[in-house]
């Protein structure tokens, strides 16, 4: 056992005053209290030093300054509305959107059609069908059919053109339809019946174009690439000739 000085035990009771502690038990303690014996009797207290702790905590709250108030700039950047993140998707994708739209304005490449789809509308459109039959298989006119009008015609060449332009209205009556000799007995004009021509409601490459459908679909002519690419040129050049 140790004694403890009086001067401690009147800090002690001090201390204690000054932090606001009523505490009558250390004070009838004597010069008999041992150190042992006032911790107990300090944590008896215990509400107290509950509240001595809170204001503690509540002082040093209240002696903490304030944060510093951040400069203008660094409150600009903080308060800045920010780019929300579904934004990068967007952004990776814009280019790719670009080329796209970019590309779809330029002019699709347009389809040609050739003399031989040209061709078979006219046959349709101007009746040519009508009076020789869908498939060439003839009706009012002779038939196309079968190489049939390739006895009378044995070449693409101006007569042929030039009959479906006249007809029979517009050639001499009597005269021969294309090849004399033709197998089978010559064509008369005017001993099939009467075929308008077709000079004035069709254009030369329009009448070129459906000869080459009556020949080559139809008669079922057969020629070679090169022969065929004549013909195409040929064409090309009677559509340039009508500007
Ligand atoms: C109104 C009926 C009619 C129409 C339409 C018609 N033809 Fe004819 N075609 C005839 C008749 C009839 C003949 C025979 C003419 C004659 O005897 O003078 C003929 C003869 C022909 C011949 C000669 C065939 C041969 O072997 O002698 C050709 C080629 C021909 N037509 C092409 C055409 C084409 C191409 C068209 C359309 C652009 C056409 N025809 C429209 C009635 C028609």
């Amino acid at each position: 056992m140790t004694e403890v000085p009086d001067y401690l035990l009147e800090r002690s009771r001090q201390r204690r005053q000054a932090l606001g502690l009523s505490t009558g038990e250390s004070e009838s303690g004597g010069g008999g209290e041992s150190t042992g014996a006032a911790a107990p009797a300090a944590a008896a207290a215990g509400p107290s030093l509950a509240e001595v702790k809170k204001a503690a905590q509540a002082a040093a709250a209240a002696a903490t300054p304030e944060a510093p108030a951040d400069p203008p700039w660094v409150k600009a950047a903080k308060t800045r509305p920010k780019i929300p993140m579904w934004v990068l998707p967007i952004l990776f994708l814009l280019p790719l959107w670009g080329f796209v739209y970019i590309s779809l304005l330029e002019q699709p490449p347009v389809h040609e059609l050739g003399a031989l789809d040209v061709g078979a509308e006219i046959y349709t459109t101007s009746g040519c069908s009508g009076c020789h039959g869908a498939g060439g298989e003839g009706g009012v006119g002779y038939a196309f059919a079968d190489g049939e009008l390739l006895k009378t015609f044995p070449q693409l060449d101006e007569a042929t053109t030039t009959w479906i332009a006249n007809g029979t209205t517009g050639s001499e009556a009597g005269s021969v339809i294309g090849d004399p000799n033709r197998p089978g007995g010559a064509h008369v004009v005017g001993a099939k019946g009467v075929m308008p021509g077709f000079g004035a409601s069709l254009t030369p490459a329009d009448i070129y174009a459906v000869a080459r459908y009556e020949r080559e679909a139809l008669a079922g002519e057969e020629i070679t690439p090169e022969e065929a690419a004549a013909r195409d040129a040929e064409w090309q050049n009677l559509k340039t000739a009508e500007g």
